[in-house]
């Protein structure tokens, strides 16, 4: 099992599981102020990216990549295979060391104890069907190697499992073994494993890969509540925006070793993309999804 939260935090119940969450998008007048700590808090972005550049192999991955995500923003990484996103969020991560710029959380520069704010859940997770292991099992993993697994007894470790199986929606099959479920509900349960650690920011790297699209909107769904109910900030990557498209606050949208962020529909036109791809894409609007289209008529 990957982990889902580098480094350490002291143990406290998790903002999202205490019901009393930050601010949610939409908030009204009548709702309680924020304190003065809140409104500095939400007046610094909670991951600032500053002229990322990558090399692997010898050869330039990603260059020049700036953007920043909101608490509660959900912001999806688009773009095509090869493009970079799995580089970009390993970088946020800590586990690629950019060659040039910087990644900020909260203002600061990555270091052990912020890292610490950051959920995962990896593109590549083979779960083999044999391994016996239930999915309650799975998401109590999410406490392990982070401190918040030190100091809680296991009644308290057993109501966190069951609040966030519940978040997402999986308490109906919290006995089975992981293995035998299916992609929809196993992608709910790694959801689960990465939030358990109450990440201020979760990175997810193609959830949507492999999911029919009951499952997808199930998914993108039980995030974008996340998002609006508990101030979770989502940074999700995949090649398709069109599920998104009803969630994303931002894009980050990367192709040719390069990204352009902000409103989809300021970054994803015809003029932007072309810029961005160098060379000619035509942007169709159909239907309510969005179409990138090459000049050689390949789709992306
Ligand atoms: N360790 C490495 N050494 C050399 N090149 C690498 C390494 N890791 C990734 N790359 C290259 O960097 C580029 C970006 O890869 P990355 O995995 O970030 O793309 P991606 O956008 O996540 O693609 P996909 O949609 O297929 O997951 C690719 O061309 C890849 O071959
Ligand atoms: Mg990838």
């Amino acid at each position: 099992m990957a982990p889902s939260s580098p480094g350490g935090a002291t143990p406290r119940t998790p903002r999202w599981l205490s019901g009393a969450g930050p601010m949610a998008k939409g908030a009204t007048v009548s709702d309680p102020p924020q304190s003065a700590e809140d409104l500095q808090a939400s007046s610094t972005p909670l991951l600032e990216l500053e002229g990322i550049g990558v090399r692997l192999g010898g050869r330039q991955v990603l260059s020049d990549v700036s953007f920043e995500v909101r608490q509660g923003e959900f912001t999806g990484i688009i773009g095509p295979n090869g493009a970079g996103k799995t580089t970009l969020l390993r970088v946020i991560l800590g586990l690629i060391e950019p060659s040039g710029g910087q990644v900020l959380i909260d203002g600061e520069p990555l270091h052990n104890k912020n890292k610490a704010s950051i959920g995962y859940v990896p593109q590549k997770l083979v779960i083999d069907p044999d391994m016996p292991l239930r999915a309650r099992d799975v998401v109590s993993l999410g406490l392990d190697g982070h401190k918040l697994g030190f100091g809680f007894p296991s009644r308290q470790r057993r109501e966190l499992v069951e609040r966030a199986l519940a978040d997402v929606g999986a308490t109906s099959y919290a006995d089975a073994r992981v293995g035998e479920l299916s992609g929809g509900e196993q992608q709910r349960v790694l959801v689960a494993h990465a939030l358990i650690s109450q990440p201020k920011l979760l990175l997810l790297d193609e959830p949507l890969a492999n999911l029919d699209l009951r499952s997808e909107q199930e998914i993108v769904a039980v995030l974008g509540r996340l998002t609006r109910e508990h101030g979770i900030s989502v940074l999700l990557s995949a090649h398709d925006m069109n599920p998104l498209l009803g969630v994303m606050d931002r894009i980050v949208y990367v192709a040719n070793g390069r990204a352009a962020s902000g409103a989809t529909d300021e970054v994803v036109t015809s003029a932007g993309l072309t810029e961005l791809y160098g060379h000619h894409v035509d942007v169709v609007r159909v239907h309510g999804r969005v179409l990138v289209v090459a000049s050689e008529s390949s789709s992306f």
